[in-house]
Formats: C-alpha cells, structure tokens, sequence
C-alpha cells in the first residue's frame, strides 16, 4: 500500500517532532512538521504587528505568506519570503503565542488544506495535534504520544541547556501546561486522540525505543 500515512498527534513537548523525523527516515517516508506553519505565521503575525486574536487579518496574512518547508538530514528548513526563520520559530514569543493563533477556524481550514495536499501521494509522516482526528482521519496508522509533564519539561531543559540556553523547570511546566490546555479547549479540532490512535506514553522510554515501537507497528500496516 503506498498511499500509506503516519499520523502522530499529543501534547506539548512529548518528543513528537524527534520521534517523526526519524521515523519518516527509517521508513523513506516524508516528515511534515504541522506546528512549524502555525509557528511560522505566528512569527509573521509578530513581525508585521497583526494581533494574534484577530482573525481576519491573520487569515490575509497566511494567505499572502510564502512558506516553505525544505526537508533536509538535519531536518526541517523553515523559509518564510526567502529568509530562514528555523531558529526562530523556537524562540518563546512564538512558543508562547502560538496557540493563540492556532485556535481560529479559518487558519486552520486553510493550514489543513494545505497538510492534506502534501500527503495526498501518501508516504508521510505528519505531527501535529489534530492529524488523526481532522487533518488525516484515513491515515492508515495513528500514534498519540503522550508523557508526564514533569518528563516533558525535563527534556525540553536538557534540549535547551544543550544549545547553551538557561531555563526554569517550573516555568517550563506552567508553559507546557497552559498551551495543552488552550489546544485542549479550543472549539476548533482540538488536541484529542483519535478513537483509533495508539496512545503511548513515553515518560519511561527512550527515543529508540519509541522509534522502534513505531516502526514495528507501521511496517505491521503496510
Ligand atoms: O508541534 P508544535 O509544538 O511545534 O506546535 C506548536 C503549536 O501549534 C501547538 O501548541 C498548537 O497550538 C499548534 N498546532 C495545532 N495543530 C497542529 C500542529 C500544531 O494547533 N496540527
């Protein structure tokens, strides 16, 4: 079956992004990160002063928005106009924020769109938070990965402290807490297992062995 699709949705931080990418290589597959077009417009919106509750004009701004997402082997470019905003799409104003942006129904028609026309041919790996429920829901194989939120905020520490970036456990918790909750909440397919998504927790698992979990059950479909 080669119009076959990963979809893989869960809560912040559940190392959702890392586990996809390596999937998507191990399986030849695609890897379409779904977050970085709601973070990328979430920069724009920043960029051009257009308030993140007003739908209307994020709506005309995502419209005109020249995004372009370049998958290499280190990963996902993120090129907006032609300049790279990789980097910057992480930085916490937009991490902060972006759910905000994230909740109107009109970004989301259009951005779901979008993520159905890249996976139309199959062979993909998408992430995000309404993939099996909205984006894919014939997806062919459904993960929900989930973990503790203290975990979850451990790990983004260490990512962070990795780049050389000093952060606080416990903001990190409230951060994490509160973007579950707005996407949890949000009127508009919100943060939700698919009724025929795996749910696995990962708080006790390696990335490996996260990967290999998902690998075995994919290969198992196709
Ligand atoms: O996955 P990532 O953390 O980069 O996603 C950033 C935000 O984008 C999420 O917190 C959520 O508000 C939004 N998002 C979404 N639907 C998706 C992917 C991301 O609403 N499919």
């Amino acid at each position: 079956n080669s119009n076959i699709n990963v979809a893989i949705d869960g809560p912040a931080g559940a190392g959702k992004s890392t586990v996809a990418k390596l999937l998507a290589a191990k399986l030849s597959f695609v890897y379409i990160d779904t977050g970085a077009m709601y973070r990328a417009l979430t920069w724009k919106a920043k960029e051009d002063n257009v308030d993140y509750h007003d739908e209307v004009s994020l709506t005309k701004l995502l419209e005109k928005m020249d995004l372009e997402l370049k998958y290499e082997q280190g990963g996902v470019k993120i090129i907006l106009g032609g300049k790279d905003i990789t980097e910057a799409v992480r930085s916490p104003e937009v991490t902060n924020n972006v759910s905000y942006v994230a909740r109107h129904a009109r970004i989301r028609d259009y951005m779901v769109m979008k993520q159905q026309e890249l996976a139309a041919k199959g062979k993909t790996v998408m992430d995000g938070r309404d993939i099996g429920t909205a984006v894919l829901p014939e997806a062919a194989v459904k993960f929900f990965l989930t973990a503790s939120v203290q975990e979850r905020a451990e790990r983004r520490y260490l990512e962070q402290t990795e780049k050389g970036i000093e952060s606080d456990i416990e903001l990190l918790k409230e951060e994490i807490s509160k973007r579950d909750r707005l996407d949890t909440e949000r009127k508009t397919a919100p943060l939700k297992k698919a009724d025929d998504a795996l749910e696995i927790d990962t708080t006790n698992m390696s990335i490996d062995e996260v990967v290999e979990r998902l690998l075995t059950i994919t290969q198992e479909q196709m």
